[in-house]
């Protein structure tokens, strides 16, 4: 999978990438990341990207052209399948919706700032509208990260053991069950028995119980 990022820090998205599960994905070669730096298609010498908002108001608004001559430059290069643009007022992220992003084979992410990005783009560029949860951040960016990480992860081949991503939590609507790990005892605190039955059958009903009892606890709204 490839993955276009379009911002105006694209120093914001180097860390993401440089460690640990991103990281392995990209040197075996199963994700590509091109962080675009939007000053580049910036307007005259002062490489402008955003101007007043028409009609008024505080905030600045993204300008169309730094943005349609940086996608555009991109599109000549290759085809995507998505265009997404990171916003608060996009649709939530869902384990759903990454788990068919990982099957794609190119994608733009535009990551957003100030006002956001003006209306036009959005409805001749843009082909996907993304929040990560109903909070407002400073810029586009964390967000692009949280979406690749979460995409990325599920490309086949990126995790070692193939069955960890489908464990994960949301992936059957269930959350995951408890975790424990040596010692067996501390504190007088017990790991239950059951995990050290060594009956991998019993484990995985009571692993199941136990995701069914935390997810009605919990998030009873993923179990209608
Ligand atoms: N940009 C600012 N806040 C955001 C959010 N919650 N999700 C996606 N993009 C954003």
């Amino acid at each position: 999978m490839h993955i276009d990022i379009i911002t105006v820090h694209p120093q914001l998205l180097q860390s993401p990438f440089a460690h640990s599960i991103m990281k392995r994905a990209i040197q075996k070669g199963l994700a590509t990341i091109n962080v675009v730096d939007l000053r580049n298609y910036g307007i005259d010498a002062h490489k402008k990207v955003d101007d007043y908002a028409f009609g008024g108001g505080a905030g600045m608004v993204m300008m169309i052209e730094p943005i349609a001559n940086c996608i555009d430059d991109l599109k000549s290069k290759r085809h995507y399948d998505e265009i997404i643009y990171m916003t608060p007022d996009g649709e939530t992220l869902t384990q759903n919706t990454c788990n068919r992003l990982s099957t794609l084979k190119n994608i733009i992410v535009l990551c957003g700032h100030y006002k956001g990005i003006d209306e036009r783009l959005r409805e001749h560029y843009i082909t996907k509208e993304i929040s990560i949860g109903d909070y407002v951040l400073s810029g586009g960016e964390l967000p692009a990260a949280v979406l690749c990480d979460a995409v990325i992860r599920l490309i086949p081949g990126v995790l070692n053991d193939e069955t960890s991503a489908l464990s994960d939590s949301f992936q059957d609507n269930l959350l995951s069950p408890p975790v424990y790990t040596r010692p067996a005892e501390y504190n007088g605190w017990k790991v239950p028995d059951i995990l050290l039955s060594g009956n991998t059958k019993k484990v995985e009903e009571w692993r199941h119980e136990q995701a069914i009892e935390r997810t009605k606890l919990r998030r009873p709204d993923l179990l209608q």
